[in-house]
């Protein structure tokens, strides 16, 4: 949550600090939208604008009033936590002198003293943030100590929460200084210039080589230099990295949005996910393992961690690992995770689940299962994040930047690198024979071109979704790995088109929710494949019979060929053949499809829905 940009370029003077701070702000925008500020370094001070709502008002109060050219600069998209999201409360926020401007991402828990102390001091607050408070404080230590990283280091000792924090001095042209403690930085290493950003999408466009920022750390960029010490001063050597994606990765490439560009990603996230897994002798290998493969031998229990739709990621690993494995498998909710007292123990193995590789409730219940002394395995995204640096092994998945506030290849990538998860153990554990192993691989690789075929015919799906724009509610029912395939049909729903819209366990219907049927209620309904096993086929059949019975218009995901579903179906949208595990790669993408067109078709901003922000760093 909040996007944050610093960026030091002496020998690019004339512009280019501003320049690069609204284009890192643009790629950063998902992850809140509610304001945007800049502030730079100027030949006659600090220089700074700030609008409410989306980066564009920011971009036309600049055009209408232009800032002077600098060489230094800091920039911030908001998603509001400490006051409403107007001009005033806008980032960046200045000390009582003006000469120090300050950005934050996270939450200052201990604000309320601080301003008291302040204000009791003098200081008169202008904004209701937290972050104002910072500004102060780094003011009032600058005078103290006389440089910004050794303020920096004083204030951010004072302070509990979380927080990124990047300042910028009046009278240091040449100077941009951040600290982070549970919330994302990462730095930007390029020639002549250095950027600092929340993620590396901040400065893609200009270097892929970067370097990870620890907790509690402070870095200082200058032109030619980057410095990190911990709180304490004392030097520490940041590990360094090469980002995998281009610049091109987070641009639209000729899409409406980022959300129809990816989910036509779709094929490659998969495909680049499947990429380079074995070893020289065809067994599977995972990314890091920073634990002995005898721990994981000894695993008895496996508990997946995550939210949101990485969460419907996980339960969909659940069958494939158990049955795979046979080890039990428990989803949950990292929120739910972490205040329930789970029983875990050196014989788990937690499994988190993170697109951004930075949500706060996964974080914090990754430390959680650590503290109980269970192994944690990270399926992540983002290189350079969080959660993969605190966890014990890692398994990265290939999706690219995911730019739409929705989620949909990391979706695909993160079921896919969860199968690949249940293959390595099953390898491990030797619960399959190497062939069955390779044989599930090789119809893993025919998924790319499957997923494909569905976004080429899915023509269907988008008419059927334009007619809908006036639907109120949508229900969406599965069994088996359909039914995490529902729910995330109804998150989409919901989040982009902001309709009701809620997923069933198609056995669970008859238990209560058969009672919102009534004339004309559309519901999809995902049919299993008719060749997979224990009649769950001929059991959805009779579900859809049930609901049809009743009034429903049933809109049904069916396998190619599976005409048993025709009679009962107002509409058919058919999915190529795959084995029962495999199909929630291909079932979910008219689900995606379908949301993506009738939220356009309602007019609303599909790469932002209201309320939401793509990394969510607070608890
Ligand atoms: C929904 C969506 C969210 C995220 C959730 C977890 O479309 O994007 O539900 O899946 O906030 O985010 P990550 O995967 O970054 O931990």
């Amino acid at each position: 949550m909040c996007g944050i940009v610093g960026y030091v370029g002496a020998q690019q003077a004339n512009g280019r600090a501003l320049d690069v701070v609204m284009g890192g702000l643009a790629r950063l925008e998902y992850r809140g939208y509610d304001s945007a500020g800049v502030a730079l370094v100027t030949d006659d001070g600090l220089a700074t604008a700030k609008k409410a709502g989306k980066l564009v008002n920011l971009t036309e109060q600049l055009e209408a009033h232009p800032m002077p050219p600098a060489t230094a600069g800091i920039g911030h998209t908001r998603w509001a936590t400490h006051g409403a999201p107007n001009d005033v409360n806008a980032h960046p926020h200045v000390s009582a002198d003006g000469r120090i401007a300050v950005i934050h991402n996270g939450i200052i828990e201990n604000f309320a003293t601080l301003r008291a102390e302040l204000e009791a001091a003098g200081t008169r607050m202008t904004s209701e943030t937290d972050t104002e408070v910072v500004a102060h404080l780094l003011g009032g230590a600058f005078e103290e100590v006389g440089d910004l990283t050794g303020a920096m280091r004083s204030v951010a000792k004072r302070l509990h929460g979380t927080f990124t924090l990047l300042a910028v001095h009046a009278d240091a042209p040449d100077v941009v200084v951040g600290t982070r403690h549970d919330s994302p930085l990462v730095v930007g290493l390029g020639e002549g210039e250095n950027f600092l950003g929340s993620d590396v999408a901040a400065f893609i466009a200009h270097t892929r080589e970067a370097m990870e920022l620890g907790q509690d750390q402070v870095v200082t960029i200058t032109p030619d230099d980057v410095s990190v010490v911990d709180f304490d001063g004392a030097h520490v050597e940041p590990r360094r990295f090469t980002v995998d994606w281009d610049a091109a990765a987070a641009e639209k490439g000729g899409f409406a949005s980022f959300m129809d560009k990816e989910i036509h990603d779709q094929p490659h996230a998969v495909a680049d996910t499947l990429l380079g897994r074995t070893d020289t002798s065809g067994r599977l290998v995972l990314d890091e393992v920073r634990v002995d493969e005898a721990v994981l031998r000894q695993i008895d229990k496996i508990i997946v961690i995550a939210c949101g739709t990485a969460a419907y990621a996980g339960q969909v690993a659940k069958y494939a690992i158990e049955h795979w494995c046979r080890i039990p498998v428990e989803v949950e909710l990292a929120h739910e995770f972490r205040y329930r007292d789970p029983v875990v123990n050196s014989k788990t193995l937690v499994v988190a689940v993170s697109q951004s590789g930075e949500t706060m409730d996964t974080l914090m219940a990754v430390r959680h299962a650590r503290e109980q002394g269970a192994t944690v395995l990270a399926i992540v995204n983002t290189h350079g994040s969080t959660i993969p640096r605190e966890s014990d092994a890692v398994l990265y998945t290939h999706a690219g930047p995911e730019v739409a506030v929705a989620s949909t290849k990391a979706f695909l990538a993160q079921i896919t690198a969860a199968y690949l998860l249940g293959l390595y153990l099953a390898q491990l554990r030797g619960t399959k024979f190497p062939d069955e192993i390779a044989q599930t691989l090789d119809e893993l690789r025919e998924l790319p071109e499957k997923i494909q075929a569905v976004i080429d015919g899915a023509g269907r799906v988008r008419e059927v979704a334009r007619s809908m724009a006036d639907a109120s509610s949508v229900l969406f029912l599965g069994r088996h790995v359909g039914y995490p395939v529902a729910m995330e049909g109804a998150l989409k729903l919901k989040e982009l088109a902001y309709i009701h819209a809620e997923g069933f366990a198609a056995g669970e219907l008859k238990h209560g929710p058969i009672a919102l049927i009534e004339e004309g209620q559309p519901v999809f309904i995902i049919v299993p494949s008719p060749r997979g096993r224990d009649s769950l086929h001929s059991k959805v059949i009779s579900n859809i019979q049930e609901i049809r019975a009743r009034g429903a218009r049933t809109l049904v995901i069916a396998e190619e060929g599976d005409t048993d579903v025709l009679p009962f179906a107002d509409e058919a949208f058919f999915v190529p053949r795959t084995p029962t595990l495999l199909a929630p790669l291909v079932a979910v993408v008219p689900l995606q499809i379908f949301a993506l067109e009738l939220a356009t078709a309602k007019g609303l901003d599909v790469d932002q829905p209201r309320n939401l922000a793509k990394s969510v760093t607070v608890e």
